[in-house]
């Protein structure tokens, strides 16, 4: 498995693992198997409200910290220059590190983007600082990344955003690429797409006859086929799972490869409907949720 290399040179694993919407009761093992099965990044959120347990995971492994890609964001209700320094106290406090290797913000708030631009200039405080190896944005769209880089000086490491193959956003995949932004791919195996709570008319990705009947030729899950697809692409994906069989299913994608047909057959899912919050969107009192201090 080849490693990425981020646009500082920083090296990211292809297949890190995801803890969104994973309980902090579940969180602590789920890390830790992860960590047993082989994954070297996890990428975890402030306000995922499970920091703590990650840290406890992965000092449950026994791997060492210094092989580990920590990823973290900081919410929305932290943004602006010293809020953001201070949520980057809160999160080390929580997971229990002094550094945290990939430091994001969880999203562009368009009613309040100078601060925003505020929250990213801690985060540069922070990479100038060697507190944080590599800094980033998720869920920017290429408007809202053409004005962070205008009133910014560091080009973000990585761009998270839903990307699965019913919503591949290719304009943003663009606007990336254009900066040497790495994609990372949320909801890579496309969750979103039948969470609770996301709207009723979705359709599982999972489901899907084309990625299925791809899956079956190769002897793979449709799980395993869009891991692969990610990764054949260059894009970082971080598959979530509290299930020690399916944690250990998605990391084991390394011995086979798709081919140029069917990647492009994967290309051509693309719905162009997204499944998660607009990050555009006008409802922005999720925003105001407060992030613990311990
Ligand atoms: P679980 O934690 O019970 O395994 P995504 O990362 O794309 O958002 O997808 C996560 C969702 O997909 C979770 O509901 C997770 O449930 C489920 N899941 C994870 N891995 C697999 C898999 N290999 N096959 C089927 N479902 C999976």
């Amino acid at each position: 498995m080849d490693n990425i290399t981020l646009n500082n040179g920083v090296q990211l694993p292809p297949i890190g693992f995801g803890v969104f919407q994973s309980s902090p009761e579940d969180t602590v093992d789920a890390v830790r198997t992860a960590l047993e099965v082989g994954y070297r990044h996890i990428d975890t959120a402030a306000a995922y409200g499970n920091e703590r347990q990650v840290g406890e995971g992965i000092r449950a492994s026994g791997v060492d910290r210094d092989d580990i890609v920590v990823e973290t964001k900081i919410w929305v209700s932290d943004y602006g220059y010293d809020e953001t320094l201070h949520a980057f106290d809160k999160a080390t406090r929580k997971l229990g590190f002094d550094t945290v290797d990939v430091l994001i913000l969880h999203q562009p708030a368009p009613d309040r983007f100078a601060k925003t631009v505020a929250a990213y200039q801690a985060l540069e405080q922070l990479y100038a600082d060697g507190r944080v190896r590599a800094i980033g944005v998720s869920n920017f769209m290429p408007h809202h990344l053409r004005s962070l880089l205008d009133q910014t000086d560091v080009i973000p490491a990585l761009n998270q955003i839903e990307l699965h193959p019913y919503f591949t956003q290719p304009d943003v995949q663009r606007a990336d690429a254009e900066h040497g932004i790495l994609d990372q791919a949320w909801s890579p195996i496309g969750g979103i797409t039948f969470y609770p709570g996301f709207g009723d008319e979705r359709v599982s990705v999972l489901d899907d006859p084309t990625i299925r009947a791809i899956g079956e030729a190769h002897g793979k899950t449709a799980a395993q086929v869009m891991l692969r697809w990610h990764l054949q692409q260059g894009r970082n994906a971080i598959p979530k799972s509290t299930n020690p069989g399916r944690i250990a299913e998605n990391f084991d994608v390394f011995d086979f490869a798709l081919s140029d047909e069917e990647l492009a057959s994967l290309d051509a899912l693309d719905t162009g409907k997204r499944n998660g919050p607009d990050p555009d969107g006008t409802d922005t009192s999720r925003f105001e949720r407060v992030i613990p201090e311990d």
